[in-house]
């Protein structure tokens, strides 16, 4: 699974451009059966989704954010409106930039989630460690902080986790793949203790993710994916990752 998070970016203009460089550089002869999807700023929802379906593309839309079940109020957007607008497989919840600069801790994570769940979207829920705690060793602490959330809940199959730590995004700074694959194997094992239902959850390594390092992440056992910031803006970029990805299975 790869997923593009466009996070404020994008315009009109870009958006054929974007396909266009896209369906240039993706190389349809490799197995294509890799989940792929884009969050672009949902202004931009009817205009992809049409463009998308237009060009025959196999990417489904994804929400940057949900508003929690207590919470759709003047500027959110909740699960009824996503399923509106067909962009009602995945939702990013918890993203860092949400929990620093919205000041959003668990319990409106845990409120967003379960929105996503009763919706029937699946959360895509990040988590990870800033600078100071990874270089106090505490990484695995706050990660297990962040997946309480699940206690006591029956997590959809879908459930998906991404494991971004905020040193990494957007920095250009990457950890080492065989600690991430570490913390990959943590969040399975917490996620699937945790939960009522105990599935066990894809997990998706985040930051600073380019077609230059993905085959090392992609090569480790416990990492299904990447959630992409950066290098997801340029469709031909996108296209290179997500072509590393399908000529690996
Ligand atoms: P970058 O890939 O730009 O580091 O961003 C990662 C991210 O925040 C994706 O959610």
């Amino acid at each position: 699974m790869i997923v593009a998070n466009w996070k404020c970016n994008g315009s009109r203009a870009m958006l054929d451009e974007w396909v266009r460089s896209y369906l240039n550089e993706k190389d349809i002869q490799l197995d294509n059966s890799c989940l792929i999807l884009i969050a672009p700023p949902s202004v931009f929802f009817n205009e992809l989704s049409d463009k998308i379906s237009k060009n025959n593309i196999n990417i489904f839309l994804c929400s940057q954010d949900i508003a929690g079940m207590t919470r759709k109020h003047t500027g959110a957007i909740s699960g009824e409106l996503l399923i509106e607008m067909n962009v009602d497989k995945f939702c990013i919840v918890g993203h860092s930039e949400r929990r620093l600069f919205y000041k959003e801790d668990n319990q409106i994570i845990k409120d967003k989630v379960v929105e996503c769940f009763q919706n029937k979207i699946n959360p895509i829920l990040c988590v990870g460690e800033t600078e100071g705690e990874n270089s106090l060793a505490n990484t695995k602490e706050m990660i297990e902080k962040q997946l309480r959330i699940f206690e006591n809940e029956s997590i959809s199959e879908g459930t998906t986790i991404a494991y971004e730590p905020v040193w990494a995004i957007g920095t250009g700074k990457t950890p080492n793949p065989k600690d991430v694959n570490e913390i990959h194997k943590f969040i399975k094992d917490v996620v699937q203790s945790l939960s009522l239902n105990s599935l066990n959850p894809k997990v998706l390594y985040g930051g600073s993710v380019s077609e230059k390092n993905a085959k090392q992440f992609f090569s480790e056992e416990f990492v299904d994916g990447a959630l992409i910031g950066g290098a997801s803006l340029d469709g031909a970029s996108f296209a290179k990752i997500v072509n590393i990805k399908n000529g690996m299975k």
